[in-house]
């Protein structure tokens, strides 16, 4: 632990506990801790009302034998952190958030020896969390290339309780061990940058493995990308790295489909130039040099997007649909001209595996390897107090990922 980390912990609790109003609800700690020693309480930012968090300070608990105490070091903001700040549509609120996130091992107990994949792991070790089986605390990843997160739980959804440490926009998380059924991975060869994009990144590397389900999707094949939000971008890298590279992009904002170009696309279409969508279809029939898509990944949450899209495929090829992660509404679609006379071959993905989660570190290793600016994602970064600030950014779509970094 960084001596210096310390000193501006101290300084951000003196000044927020000197703040009156939402800022604390709990008496603050009455000696500051020693550099390097875990102090006694840690604030945890809870969402307790729609488009509001206050920080809270609750105290750490005993570490247990099979318990995990991890310092945070950043977490980024999800689409889902989105839904439950604006509506709580999973009524969790008061809720500690943040799944995406990422930090140092400080204490752990003797029982704690390996991660979920067998790799040791040790105090100074930096993890992330993968899905909780409490149904299920056996399971490892071995047995799961078929079962994805559905159903389970995960640190930054779970109900509060009395531990209160239960999600990353937090200065210090709980991870529990034994019949609680969490998944951790040890990932301390990844940068800090990294380590906050895999949980996105593990949704693209699951796509795509869905996608090769089909058999369609190829190493030379023609593939759109439809949507340039953080998943349709990281879809474009994950190809990338697989070397697909006959990519074309499809999106209305014109600074993401310049994104999309430097993640690796070949060719971009932006639907606001094209009126009605034999005009679209056309434009990107004239980005494969008159040819239509082999394969098509929709990472829109639009039903116009599921309808479109269907136009952009060629006989005989393959749809990925990931983009309604939420209930966007029905989509219309001409079972006879875009499924049955075309034999298109479409599949769902829906989070990820563990699997997939290992599979990740090697994809976002392999992707700074080819260059590809994957910490170019990470547009905003805000320090744990100004996570109301981080969630209006990220309701205002300016950027594209927006991470709360702790000092
Ligand atoms: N399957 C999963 O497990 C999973 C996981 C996470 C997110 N998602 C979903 O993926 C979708 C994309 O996520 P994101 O974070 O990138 O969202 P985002 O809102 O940042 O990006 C969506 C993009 O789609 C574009 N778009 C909207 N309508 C379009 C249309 N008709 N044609 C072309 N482009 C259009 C928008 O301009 C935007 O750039 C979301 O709906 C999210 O719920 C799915
Ligand atoms: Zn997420």
């Amino acid at each position: 632990m960084d001596i210096n980390n310390i000193n501006i912990e101290e300084i951000v609790r003196q000044v927020l506990s000197g703040m009156t109003g939402n800022a604390s609800s709990a008496p603050a700690p009455k000696a500051p801790a020693a550099p390097g020693a875990i102090p006694k309480t840690a604030r945890v930012a809870m969402l307790t009302s729609l488009e509001h968090y206050d920080i809270k300070e609750f105290p750490i608990p005993p570490v247990g034998d099979d318990d995990i105490l991890v310092k945070v070091e950043g977490c980024g903001i999800c689409g889902t952190d989105a839904h439950e700040f604006r509506r709580d549509p999973f009524g969790l609120i008061p809720v500690a958030l943040g799944h995406e996130g990422t930090g140092e091992i400080v204490a752990m107990g003797k029982n704690v020896k390996v991660d979920t994949a067998g790799k040791p792991v040790k105090v100074g070790d930096k993890i992330v969390t993968c899905m909780i089986f409490k149904d299920d605390p056996e399971i490892t990843m071995f047995d799961l290339n078929k079962k994805n997160v559905g159903g389970a739980d995960v640190y930054g959804l779970l109900p509060d309780d009395d531990v209160h440490l239960n999600g990353w926009f937090s200065d210090y998380i709980f991870i529990r061990g034994g019949s609680f059924g969490s998944t951790f991975f040890n990932v301390s060869d990844l940068d800090l940058d990294s380590r906050i994009l895999i949980e996105p990144c593990a949704v693209l590397v699951h796509a795509v493995e869905r996608a090769k389900t089909t058999n369609i999707l190829r190493f030379n094949s023609r593939v759109v990308v439809q949507g340039c939000g953080p998943i349709g971008l990281i879809c474009i890298a994950v190809l990338r790295t697989m070397g697909v590279e006959n990519i074309c992009a499809v999106d209305g904002e014109q600074k993401r489909l310049d994104f999309a170009k430097r993640m690796g696309a070949s060719m971009t279409v932006n639907f606001k130039d094209h009126k009605g969508i034999e005009a679209l279809a056309g434009a990107v029939q004239d980005a494969f040099g008159g040819h239509l898509a082999d394969f098509a990944f929709q990472c829109t949450g639009s039903p116009a997007g599921h309808s479109n899209i269907y136009k952009f495929i060629r006989n005989g090829g393959g749809l990925c649909e990931l983009g309604f992660f939420i209930n966007g509404g029905d989509a219309t679609i001409n079972p006879h001209f875009d499924i049955c006379s075309k034999e298109i071959t479409t599949v769902g993905s829906w989070v990820y595996t563990l699997r997939d989660y290992a599979t990740t570190f090697d994809f976002l290793r392999r992707a700074k390897g080819i260059g590809l600016p994957m910490s170019e994602l990470i547009t905003d970064r805000f320090p744990l107090d100004k996570i109301n600030e981080a969630h209006q950014t990220n309701l205002a779509m300016t950027g594209l990922k927006i991470a709360i970094i702790n000092e």
